[in-house]
C-alpha cells in the first residue's frame, strides 16, 4: 500500500490534468504485475520477442510508436531505443516509475505522449471512430507496435459506460476494436499487434468452468504466433480458480 502510495503521488504532478483519473488503474495493474511476476514472465517474453523478430527484419528504422506501451514489461523498449532514431510511447498514464528508469537508462530517444486511444467520444456521438488517424501525422513511421492494449480500451469503455453511459457496451464495444483493428491494417508501415482475444476459468481439477470472447464478437484476426496467458494465477482472485487468456500476435495486419 505504501509503495502504491508513493507511485500514485509521484506520478500525478508528471500527469497531464485529464489523464490523471487514470493513474489510479495504472498504479494497480503495476501492483498486480509485480504480484504476478512469475506467472506473466512468459507472455510476457513472448511478446517482446515477437518484436525483436520484426525488428530483425527491417532494413529503414526511422521512428517507432508503441500504442499502450504502460510499465514497458511487454515492449522491449531498449532495444527499440538502440534500432530506431526515434522511439514514441504513447498511453494514457506514464507512471513516475516508468519515467524514473528510462531517465536512468539513457535512453534519449524516447518520447513519451498521453493520448486516450480508444475513440471513445466518437463511438458514442454516432461518428466513426478513427483512432489511429493522427499517426499520420508522424513523420518517417516504421513501425505501430500495439501490445496487450486493445481489450484494456474495451474495459475502460465498459467502466465508462456502467457510470455515464447511454449507450450499451454491445453497440460501442465492437466499434472501437474494429477501429483499432482497422487503423493498424490502413498504416503504410510495418505493424505488430498482440492482442488477448478470449479467457478461460479454470478450476484446480482443471475443469473449463466458463470461457468468453475478449473481442465483443469482432472476428480475431489470423495470427502468426498465439499462447496462453496465465493472467489471473491461483490465489490473485481466488484460491479455487485461475484464468487464462488467449493471445495471438500478429505481424503486418492488412
Ligand atoms: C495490459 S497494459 C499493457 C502493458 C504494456 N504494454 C506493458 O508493456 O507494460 C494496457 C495498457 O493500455 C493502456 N490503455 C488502456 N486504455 C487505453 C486508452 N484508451 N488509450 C491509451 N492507452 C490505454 C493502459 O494504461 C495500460 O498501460
Amino acid at each position: 500500500m505504501i509503495l502504491e502510495a508513493i507511485q500514485y503521488a509521484a506520478s500525478y504532478p508528471v500527469t497531464p490534468t485529464p489523464f490523471r483519473p487514470h493513474i489510479r488503474s495504472s498504479v494497480s495493474l503495476w501492483s498486480r504485475a509485480r504480484r504476478c511476476a512469475r506467472d506473466w514472465a512468459e507472455h510476457e517474453e513472448n511478446c517482446r520477442r515477437f518484436v525483436q523478430q520484426t525488428i530483425a527484419e527491417m532494413k529503414q528504422r526511422r521512428t517507432v510508436v508503441v500504442l499502450g506501451s504502460g510499465l514497458l514489461r511487454d515492449v522491449p523498449v531498449e532495444l527499440l531505443s538502440r534500432a530506431f532514431d526515434t522511439v514514441v510511447l504513447v498511453d494514457l498514464v506514464h507512471l513516475a516509475s516508468v519515467r524514473l528508469w528510462l531517465k536512468a537508462k539513457g535512453l534519449r530517444n524516447v518520447r513519451l505522449i498521453s493520448r486516450d486511444l480508444s475513440g471513445f467520444e466518437d463511438a458514442v456521438a454516432g461518428k466513426t471512430p478513427e483512432p489511429l488517424s493522427f499517426l499520420r501525422q508522424v513523420p518517417y513511421l516504421d513501425l505501430v507496435i500495439s501490445t496487450n492494449l486493445l481489450t484494456q480500451i474495451g474495459v475502460g469503455i465498459e467502466r465508462r459506460l456502467e457510470k455515464e453511459g447511454n449507450q450499451s457496451a454491445a453497440e460501442v464495444l465492437p466499434q472501437v476494436i474494429s477501429a483499432h483493428l482497422g487503423g493498424l491494417a490502413g498504416l503504410p508501415c510495418r505493424t505488430v499487434l498482440v492482442t488477448d482475444t478470449s479467457y478461460t476459468v479454470v478450476d484446480r481439477g482443471g475443469n473449463r468452468e466458463e470461457e468468453g470472447d475478449l473481442l465483443h464478437g469482432v472476428p480475431a484476426p489470423m495470427p502468426q504466433q498465439d499462447w496462453l496467458w496465465p493472467v489471473v494465477p491461483f490465489g490473485e482472485e481466488s484460491r479455487d480458480y485461475r484464468i487464462d487468456h488467449r493471445v495471438v500476435a500478429i505481424r503486418d495486419l492488412r
